[in-house]
């Protein structure tokens, strides 16, 4: 969940550092702080809350001119988000410090252990541990051979790096089962959390890999595993465009993601159907799908939303019996599986925890698995064996829209792929979704164009509400839960979905003219049943929005307020429908004053469990 970056070169490593703590700030924001080695010894600077604090107390102290360097943004685990609890973390000398991203699971007892040894702890964070282990294991050593020393000691999933004032002309990373890739610069090289923090510098990189760790100096980097043995890794050139993490004009990068997705849309299904007329280019092995009896969906938050879609598509499509599981749940709780069934991964991160986690699990039971991400190189991508690119690229904002969306495009070709595969629908009706996929980038630039003023005018009247509902049925049930959480994350109103015809059940008893309600209510096989479940909610004094079409008298006579959708057909609605809801989100939260791209307690990539 935390960023962490380095650099090692001939220039001062500050400018970046800050810089890609900068690009890395969606992975947590609790507190920030740096590390360099240069001519005076280790210079610390750490700072309490977002970077801008760290960077104005840079300001006011002398620039570090070290050319070795390392940088941390925090997501809190153990310890509150104060400075003492900051990274980096020093050993008892203050000549060694440590970045880590992730959970050392037995810090307690080693920390235990170093204080009956002398050692003095000034935080409450579990990384303390490790640059007092490392400084146990230096004397007549190497530094890597202490760090390896003090890995071995440790349990968890991590990514740590290591800098050291009596070794200034290299440092040292290790990956555990947390993200870690290298940059390879002329004269210097770089390592960080992720790319968009070395993108702008070079697109040579190298992934490594668990169990792995790397000494970096200015013209090399030498790859190890935890015996200490040299290992070969090539690495490799990323196809990526530094503009993906620009904001490109927009005030924040939610509203730039939402506006991109016309465009990921067409690269989603790009030379993946053709004209339309022949099979789906999937590039997926046919044995993936040889006697396919069951399939699970393993997926967390708005991954989860799209997988709940993917559920209803594949057994609508392709007949196949699925079902979608909580990755939090499913490792803990598995159902039962066999060699018949496919297991599918869905993350935009590819970084999840607890998805990597539940897959690891499911790869051990021996089941087929697939990986849906955006993110081919991550994780997730290495796990599964066979993976469909959703080609969204980065995702910046802390809340997912393009990749969301994304995410369904993948779903509706897997599921019409198993359906001409096992011939449970005919040409004709494949050609028509397909055809129908095509033209949903022209029908949300035209949402795009039409509804942002409206929306921003319609958010206005949101400033006091406390509660909003959702409500959706069938394939559009999906949509009301991720406007809701989209609602929720970056605006703090406490926001519900319900499937429509649940409300009667139970929460219908929360409304009043307090509580707005929210109907995605499309035509097809459950419009009027949604429009009736509406007028429930106006008959007891709610305010009603629908995204709906604008033309239907129906629609116009239930709802308040219309944000309007071009009518489909019902099973292509998803994407559409969720536009809007994207949208009525941000412009809520940016009219509170509200820092959308990085709202209060979350993180992009959830990497713990
Ligand atoms: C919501 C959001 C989160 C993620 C969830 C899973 O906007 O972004 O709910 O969807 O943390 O993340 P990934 O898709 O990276 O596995």
């Amino acid at each position: 969940m935390c960023g962490i970056v380095g650099y090692i070169g001939g220039r001062t490593a500050l400018p970046f550092l800050v810089d890609g703590l900068k690009r890395l700030e969606y992975r947590g924001y609790d507190s920030a702080g740096i590390a360099t080695v240069g001519e005076s010894g280790l210079e610390l600077v750490r700072a309490k809350g977002k970077l801008h604090n760290l960077k104005e107390k840079l300001n006011g102290a002398a620039h570090s001119t070290g050319t070795v360097g390392i940088g941390h943004t925090r997501w809190a685990t153990h310890g509150k988000p104060e400075e003492h609890n900051a990274h980096p973390h020093t050993d008892a000398s203050g000549r060694l410090a440590v970045i880590q991203n992730g959970i050392i699971e037995n810090y307690a007892e080693l920390r235990l252990h170093l204080k009956e040894r002398g050692c003095l702890f000034k935080s409450e964070t579990d990384t303390e541990v490790i640059p007092h282990l490392i400084a146990c294991h230096l004397a007549g050593h190497s530094l890597l051979e202490a760090v390896l020393a003090a890995v071995g000691k440790l349990k968890g999933a991590f990514a740590i790096a290591v800098v050291s004032a009596d070794f200034p002309d290299e440092l040292i990373v290790v990956r555990q089962q947390a993200p870690l890739v290298i940059g390879f610069g002329e004269g210097e090289n770089y390592f960080a959390s992720d790319v968009p923090a070395i993108v702008s510098h070079t697109t040579r990189v190298l992934t490594l890999q668990d169990g792995e760790c790397a000494r970096l100096t200015r013209d090399e980097v030498q790859i190890h595993d935890f015996s200490g043995a040299r290992l070969r890794r090539t690495p490799r050139s990323l196809n990526w465009n530094p503009s993906l993490v620009e904001k490109r004009g927009f005030r924040h990068f939610m509203l730039k993601e939402i506006h991109e997705q016309p465009g990921v849309i067409r690269d989603t299904l790009e030379d993946r159907i053709g004209d339309a007329t022949g099979p789906i280019r999937l590039g997926l092995s046919s044995d993936l799908f040889a006697d396919l009896e069951r399939i699970y969906i393993i997926a967390c938050g708005t991954s989860w939303h799209a997988s709940l879609v993917g559920k209803y598509l594949i057994e609508e499509l392709a007949g196949i019996p699925t079902e979608v599981n909580y990755a939090s749940e499913f490792r803990y709780c598995p159902p039962p599986l066999n060699l018949r069934t496919l297991v599918i991964g869905v993350s935009q991160s590819g970084e999840t925890g607890d998805t990597n986690a539940a897959l690891t699990a499911a790869k051990a039971r021996g089941v087929r698995l697939l990986g849906i991400t955006n993110r081919p190189e991550s994780s997730l991508g290495a796990l599964v064996g066979e993976l469909i690119d959703t080609r969204a690229g980065m995702e910046i904002g802390v809340a997912a829209t393009k990749t969301f969306t994304a995410q369904l495009v993948a779903f509706y070709l897997l599921a019409l792929h198993l359906a001409h595969l096992r011939g449970t629908r005919s040409g004709e009706r494949i050609r028509e979704i397909l055809v129908g996929l095509q033209q949903l980038p022209a029908q949300i630039e035209g949402i795009l164009d039409t509804q942002e003023r409206y929306i921003t005018e319609l958010a206005r009247e949101f400033d006091a509400t406390r509660d909003f509902i959702f409500i959706g049925r069938g394939l559009n049930y999906p949509i009301a839960l991720e406007g809701a959480l989209k609602l929720k994350e970056i605006s703090y109103i406490h926001a519900e979905g319900y499937p429509a015809g649940e409300m009667k059940h139970g929460p219908i008893a929360l409304l009043d003219s307090e509580v707005p309600v929210v109907a995605v209510a499309v035509p097809g096989k459950v419009y009027e049943k949604t429009l009736s479940n509406a007028q429930e909610a106006k008959a007891r004094d709610a305010r009603l929005i629908g995204v709906a079409p604008l033309d239907e008298p129906a629609a116009v006579e239930t709802f308040d307020q219309i944000l309007p959708v071009p009518v489909v057909d019902e099973i292509l609605s998803p994407i559409l429908t969720v536009v809007p809801l994207q949208l009525l989100a941000y412009h809520i939260a940016a009219r509170r004053g509200l820092d959308v791209d990085q709202p209060r307690n979350l993180a992009k990539s959830v990497t713990v469990e």
